[in-house]
């Protein structure tokens, strides 16, 4: 972790002395070293790199191969902020290929009529109809916001521009507002799909900020832009935070789209599609993670199990020491009666000594006794204990 660090620190340093000695060329091909080296670790931000590289024509006569072979955003320069060169719009092209993220029935039939209207955009206008062109996705954290937005693109089959609102607001005060025009202006130019993401930021720096004035400005420019949004593109707004958006930003998108954690099966689901192809090695503890994920969001799931995959790729820790420890991390901060049900869950599931299961979840050996023998296993073996073989 300290090493990862480290080396992401000296690449920084890196460069950040090239691009002040203008060494154009030179931090192309550093980029592009960067991004086969973040490639395996850090898919994500290899791609970003690398859409950065392409976006953006190299000046000399032996561009990279890879940029020459294929130019993506030929025409356009994306639009930056003057003061902090940060680009206010990041640049999404997926395949359709693109897995879809998992959802609720009722969300997966909202996005499913979302993208059918758009197939169908002839067949609407015949009978005077255009499509939705705005939504807002409301849910919390890590529950796939973002990342539906950017499955939607991919079915639509064009680009997702992410605006950072961020680096709008970091802008210059009085110029946040011409930035935001800018990043919406390029956007409408072309079919895309628009993700205001975040949108929140803008209302929590409202009540702690000086300049109001700005801010409000600001709300204006989005108001305006959603009003007059093109129906050739679709505008996407998402937040965390429902209680901050400003009520008249709120009526003017066309859908409400609510995400929420995953409930048991999709926490299943979940398990199974994170772990990849370890669920051979993990799926004999999946009703146990599934109590203990149960009510967090998908990223958080992810992670856990992105960090035990980790640890049993290098063989650092068994499977079975990895969950014993998660468990009992977990069962502390449970109610009793939650405690108990993990505890017969336990039992009943894993090879796991009453002594074993008493220490992680902190229920006696009396309790988990009295509540296994009364509720016997619906195996087949009608033995109050499971055999320890
Ligand atoms: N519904 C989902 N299906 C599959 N993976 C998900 C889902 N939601 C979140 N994730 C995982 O968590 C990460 C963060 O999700 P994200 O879309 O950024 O959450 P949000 O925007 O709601 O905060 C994703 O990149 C993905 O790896
Ligand atoms: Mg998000």
């Amino acid at each position: 972790m300290l090493d990862e660090i480290n080396e992401i620190q000296s690449d920084l340093a890196q460069l950040i002395r090239l691009a002040l000695a203008e060494q154009t060329e030179d931090v192309r091909l550093f980029v592009a070293r960067l991004v086969r080296k973040y490639r395996n670790t850090d898919p994500e931000l290899a791609e970003q790199m690398d859409l950065y590289l392409r976006a953006k024509a190299p000046r000399s006569s032996t561009p990279l191969r890879k940029a020459a072979a294929q130019p993506v955003l030929p025409t356009q320069t994306l639009p930056v902020d003057d003061e902090s060169r940060l680009s206010l719009l990041k640049v999404f092209k997926d395949e359709p290929s693109r897995e879809q993220p998992l959802l609720s029935l009722d969300l997966e039939e909202t996005l499913s009529q979302l993208i059918q209207e758009r197939r169908q955009t002839e067949r609407l206008a015949s009978m005077g109809l255009s499509p939705t062109r705005s939504a807002i996705f409301v849910g919390p954290p890590g529950v796939g916001k973002t990342l539906t937005a950017r499955w939607l693109a991919s079915q639509l089959g064009v680009p997702l521009y992410v605006l950072d609102l961020t680096a709008v607001m970091s802008s210059l005060l009085g110029r946040s507002g011409s930035n935001l025009r800018a990043a919406l202006d390029f956007s409408k130019r072309d079919p895309c799909v628009l993700l205001l993401d975040e949108i929140d930021a803008i209302a929590k720096r409202r009540s702690d900020d000086a300049d109001i004035g700005e801010l409000k400005r600001l709300v204006t420019v989005i108001l305006q832009e959603v009003d007059e949004w093109p129906a050739t593109g679709l505008l996407l707004a998402a937040t965390n935070h429902a209680e901050l958006i400003d009520p008249a930003l709120w009526r003017r998108f066309d859908l409400v789209i609510n995400f929420k954690a995953p409930a048991m099966p999709a926490v299943k689901q979940a398990i199974k599609r994170f772990l990849g192809q370890d669920y051979a090695l993990f799926g004999r503890w999946i009703d146990i993670l599934a109590f203990v994920f149960n009510g967090e969001s998908f990223s958080d799931i992810e992670r856990d199990l992105q960090r035990f995959r980790r640890a049993v790729a290098l063989s650092t820790a068994s499977d079975a020491d990895l969950i014993e420890e998660f468990v009992k991390s977990r069962a502390l901060v449970l109610e009793r009666q939650g405690r108990i049900d993990l505890a017969v869950l336990l039992a009943k599931q894993t090879r796991l000594s009453q002594h074993t299961i008493s220490d992680i979840t902190g229920v006696s050996r009396d309790t988990i006794r009295k509540y296994t023998s009364e509720q016997p296993p619906i195996a087949k073996k009608p033995s109050k204990r499971k055999p320890d073989a």
